[in-house]
């Protein structure tokens, strides 16, 4: 190759390098002059519609967004929210683009809506109900938040700073940042082996529990629901096989009884103190005729004795019974322990509560109660 042969091709060299960079650069500059990443082939043939209709060929700067694309579907598209759509991400519900409006014009950030968007479909109603809530994302992971007590889980932290966060949830929805017997509520089916009664829940005064049956040992015709009956002989039976004589004192109470018993004891005690140790007439788990109080006859002086009571604190889940009011759970239920006092959920519930160490309202509210 002769010196003139090789200046040649340098040159030609040089040339193609120099055409590829301005090429490069001319693509690039109208890529950022007229369009974005995406173009109408992206959007469904509604979306680009409606894109067209409205003159929004600006969108095609921005990525594919399925928010986006389901808000044009949906013919709810407002262009001063064009950003935070961006932002959102999709999710599979009914009125996604109405929701995604309403969020947004309570005052919601992109970032927030996404986070309604993982609250139970309860709370995302309830927030639609409500002014801008503050900032909740701490709380995203307990299956019973419930948007309405906000605030009073923010209360009720500063004031039990000991207490993680999931049993601040569970305590404020219990109600224990009130006084008892506050702001009570009706129980709508009390006929139910889940109900929770306490000084918050209530049932009516005429209220009896179906299928009634009269227990095995009883001498003075006690009763229980059919379910919770036939689990009580099988309790007695185990016991008596470990050695542990029980036998039932009273099991389902009328109002009326609780009502004469309940007097009784402010008569005696005053409110305060049977308050401690009495339910009130309506809230006695006796009236849902799933509670039994057991007696050792053996013992004098006392209901059950320590060998009892440890007896029964092993054993009673295996038969579908929890100890209801035991000391560690004073702070929750307002009772004082009361180790013969049994109350019937199932053997699997009844195992399930016993194994979590909780009281069976904290129990119900974290798992059983809907949120
Ligand atoms: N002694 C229990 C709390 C009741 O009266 O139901
Ligand atoms: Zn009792």
């Amino acid at each position: 190759m002769t010196r003139r042969q090789k200046k040649k091709i340098k040159k030609l060299c040089i040339l193609i390098l120099f055409l590829i960079v301005v090429g490069v650069i001319i693509f690039f500059l109208i890529k950022l002059l007229f369009g974005g990443t995406n173009s109408s082939k992206d959007y469904s043939d509604e979306a680009n519609a409606v894109i067209s209709a409205e003159n929004l060929e600006k969108i095609y700067k921005f990525d594919y967004s399925k928010t986006l694309e389901n808000i044009l579907e949906s013919k709810e598209y407002n262009d001063n929210y064009l950003e935070d759509y961006l932002k959102i991400d999709f999710v599979e519900t009914d009125d996604f683009a109405d929701k995604v409006n309403k969020y947004l014009n309570i005052g919601y950030e992109a970032s927030e809506v996404n986070n309604i968007f993982k609250l139970s479909s309860k709370n995302q109603e309830k927030i639609l109900n409500l002014s801008k809530q503050k900032d909740f994302s701490e709380y995203l992971s307990f299956r019973n938040f419930d948007i309405n007590n906000l605030e009073r889980y923010e209360e009720y932290k500063k004031e039990n700073k000991d207490e993680d966060l999931q049993t601040v949830v569970t305590h404020v929805n219990l109600n224990l940042d009130k006084e008892f017997y506050t702001d009570t509520e009706r129980i709508e089916n009390p006929d139910e082996i889940t109900t929770l009664i306490n000084k918050f829940h209530y049932v009516d005064k005429d209220f009896v529990p179906k299928d009634l049956v009269t227990l095995f040992d009883s001498k003075n015709g006690a009763k229980l629901v059919r379910v919770a009956a036939e689990a009580y002989e099988k309790f007695i039976e185990a016991a008596k096989n470990d050695g542990i004589t029980l036998e039932s004192t009273t099991a389902y109470r009328s109002y009326s009884f609780q009502n004469t018993l309940y007097t009784n004891y402010v008569a005696e005690d005053g409110q305060e103190k049977a308050d401690t140790y009495s339910a009130r007439p309506g809230t006695s788990e006796h009236q849902l005729g799933l509670a039994v109080d057991l007696n050792d006859p053996n013992v004098s002086g006392a209901r059950l004795d320590d060998k009892d009571f440890k007896w029964v604190k092993e054993n009673s889940y295996k038969y579908g019974f929890i100890l209801r009011y035991l000391e560690e759970f004073v702070p929750v239920t307002g009772y004082m322990e009361e180790p013969w006092h049994i109350r019937y959920l199932g053997v699997d519930l009844a195992t399930k509560v016993y194994k979590s160490g909780l009281t069976y309202d904290e129990y119900y509210d974290m798992y059983l109660k809907e949120y």
